[in-house]
């Protein structure tokens, strides 16, 4: 590549972003299923302006070239494009490790094969619960909890790592244990237990999923005793839900530090939430390298690193850890993307956050809004 076309400024002096370990590859914000917790943006992207086959052939092999170690094919349903097998098979040849994150409705015994021979490693499935009703009750769609059983049966007869992700909130944690057996019953090698984070989608249905804190204590409590009991079988990651949290999480592990996501539409975002923070202009794969992009986008570079935050961050002992935490729930809650994360203690924020929390929890409306195309449509 060469630097001398590059005509954005260079980033801020300290600034200057190390590489890239892993990218959110966005195929499709098309889905069958309708979460109410969905991580795309409220207002999806249409497949008439998904990125071509020929695009994302390119896109990863800029990928390989920056430095990129894992991709991971996500959408909505990655499993919706025809040309899911040939980007794996474009990525694998590329030296990427590749992971497919998918609901696993979709799949054939044929199409796990085809993805297997085509050298994909590693396969995260979702789980909306451990009970086909409530499963499809939450999912919106009928019929999906068998085939995803089923599904991980196939992606572990073909050799390939199966992670479990368990989205978990008020209308499901009582199943959580029954979800960590069926973990080790489906082979999976790790399991994440995530209760959902308030972005999009899912803030629009904060009412209807944030737990009790009684329910995250007891949560917590069936979390540590698994992982205590199944260490050397099932590997279990846990991420509580922010409102009810003293310390932010490291959000992306830093804004534009060491991951980002290429929306449907060629839009490289420092996360999946970014495009809530108003007012951000985000470049696009179909306009420039992303070894451009990644040095000099304004929106990767506005919060990457610490030289843009405000008290009480900036003279925070836990500012090189936690990088100022979420920048989308701080955009979402405080209304200003650049204050400290209300899910930290040291927020002004943050006992009104705790507070709301368990009031929402406790009056206990439990309607979705469930995730598609029309702006999300009410529970019936
Ligand atoms: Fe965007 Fe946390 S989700 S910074």
């Amino acid at each position: 590549m060469d630097d001398r076309a590059f005509a954005a400024p260079e980033p801020a002096a300290g600034t200057a972003p190390a590489l890239p370990m892993a990218v959110l590859a966005e195929l499709t914000h098309r889905c069958p299923l309708q979460c109410p917790y969905c991580s795309n943006p409220v207002e999806l992207e249409a497949a008439s302006r998904e990125l071509s086959t020929e695009d994302w052939q390119r896109v990863i092999g800029e990928l390989a070239a920056l430095g990129v170690l894992q991709i991971h094919f996500s959408g909505g349903e990655p499993l919706v494009r025809r040309d899911l097998v040939t980007l794996v098979a474009h990525a694998d040849r590329a030296g990427l490790y590749t992971n497919l994150i998918t609901s696993a409705v979709m799949f054939t015994r044929a199409k796990v094969a085809e993805l297997a021979e085509a050298g994909l490693a590693h396969v995260q499935v979702s789980l909306q619960g451990a009970s086909a009703p409530l499963a499809e009750r939450i999912g919106g769609f009928r019929g999906g909890h068998a085939k995803k059983i089923e599904a991980a049966g196939w992606v572990r007869e073909e050799g390939m790592a199966l992670t479990l992700n368990a989205v978990m909130h008020r209308q499901n944690l009582d199943e959580l244990p029954r979800i960590i057996d069926m973990a080790v019953e489906m082979g999976a090698q790790r399991l994440e237990v995530a209760h959902v984070q308030y972005y999009g989608w899912a803030l629009k249905n904060r009412a209807a999923l944030m737990p009790t804190l009684a329910q995250l204590d007891e949560a917590t409590r069936i979390v540590e005793e698994g992982q205590a009991r199944l260490a050397g079988v099932l590997a279990i990651d846990y991420v509580i839900p922010d409102y009810y949290a003293v310390r932010p999480k490291t959000c992306m592990g830093g804004w534009g530090r060491q991951f980002f996501n290429i929306s449907p539409s060629g839009k490289v975002l420092p996360c999946h939430a970014a495009e809530t923070i108003t007012g951000l202009r985000f470049d696009s794969v179909r306009e420039a390298p992303l070894a451009e992009i990644w040095q000099r986008s304004e929106a990767l570079n506005l919060y990457r690193g610490t030289g843009w935050m405000q008290e009480p961050c900036r003279s925070c002992i836990h500012a090189e850890e936690d990088f100022g935490g979420c920048r989308c729930q701080a955009f979402a809650l405080a209304g200003d993307a650049a204050a400290t994360d209300p899910a930290c203690a040291k927020s002004p924020l943050h006992a009104r956050l705790f507070s709301l929390a368990g009031a929402e929890a406790e009056a206990g409306s439990d309607r979705f809004l469930y995730r598609n195309f029309s702006g999300g449509t009410p529970e019936g």
